[in-house]
């Protein structure tokens, strides 16, 4: 079995993107600039947009967070979202979900413009990705592929289960998993909440890609012998024997999968970190579409 080591791989990335942000300052050009938005203090969504501002930090980007309370409107948070399109300094920002029950996700996504939506979620961005057009790609589906790539996993006419059809994951990582790309070209299952036979199903992937939320949901007897395995979860399940009380668990139970998988993420440090790396180059690239 193999580690999918995104700590390392992400490592990679951002040292590109380094070089790339000195050759800018060398060349007297702008330095990318990332703006979050944050509203309220659920921990999982104060630790991401924590880890994106760092990585800013240390790729050498400019960031800026902006943070609301949990009872903000809707329309104080429409109206950030239009200062932060008009504002030129920004070059791209994200929005980091779940919102509050109150606030229309959607309705804030789709008042993000489209050349600043590093997050990749705006409908225009999703029908580009269909289309093969140029584009952002939203983060986590395109640092699982990167991660795929750049591990030298062939992608090309294996059978790919993705369990979990959420906006952000399953959905655009289907796409672009059946896309004739490299990497691509699988045949892909989408599997949900209303799928018959599951473990049938995930017994035939060749690539087994869990995004749910269930911490331990895919057991070893779901699991081909030599598959590769992506976890997508990140829950934070008790654990007394930490001195903050709980530990990131993944949607695959690692200890028993891994004796069968021949590539396996493990979680923290697989998805994760490659999702960072992405919104990061897709900050650099929102940054180079405006030829600045
Ligand atoms: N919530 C979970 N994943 C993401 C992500 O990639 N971007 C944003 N904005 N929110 C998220």
């Amino acid at each position: 079995m193999k580690l999918l080591d995104g700590r390392h791989t992400s490592e990679e990335i951002r040292k590109e993107l380094s070089e790339a942000v000195l050759q800018r300052k060398k060349e007297g050009k702008k330095i990318p600039h990332l703006a979050a938005i944050l509203v309220g203090n659920d921990g999982g969504s104060l630790t991401y947009v924590g880890a994106k501002v760092k990585a800013c930090d240390q790729i050498g980007f400019e960031s800026t967070l902006i943070r609301y309370d949990d009872s903000v409107p809707e329309d104080i948070l429409l109206a950030k979202v239009q200062s932060l399109n008009e504002d030129k300094s920004i070059d791209g920002f994200i929005v980091q979900l779940p919102l509050p029950a109150h606030i229309d996700e959607l309705k804030i996504t789709q008042a993000i413009d489209p050349k600043k939506d590093v997050d990749g979620f705006h409908p225009v961005n999703l029908g580009n990705m269909v289309l093969n057009l140029p584009g952002f790609l939203p983060a986590t589906p395109a640092g699982i592929v990167e991660l795929l790539k750049r591990n030298h996993i062939e992608t090309e006419g294996k059978k790919c289960v993705i369990i979990g059809r959420s906006n952000i994951v399953g959905t655009p990582l289907s796409i672009l998993l059946a896309r004739n790309s490299n990497p691509g070209n699988c045949t892909v299952t989408l599997a949900h909440s209303k799928t018959e036979n599951l473990k049938e199903i995930c017994q035939q992937a060749d690539i087994l890609i869990a995004a749910i939320g269930r911490p331990g949901f895919v057991t070893a007897d779901m699991v081909k012998e030599g598959a590769v395995v992506i976890d997508v979860g990140t829950t934070r399940v008790e654990d007394p024997s930490r001195a903050r009380g709980w530990r990131l668990k993944g949607d695959v139970d690692f200890d028993e999968v891994s004796k069968k998988a021949s590539h396996i993420t493990p979680v923290p440090g697989g998805v994760g970190p490659m999702t960072i790396a992405s919104l990061m180059i897709n900050t650099l690239k929102a940054m180079e579409l405006k030829g600045k």
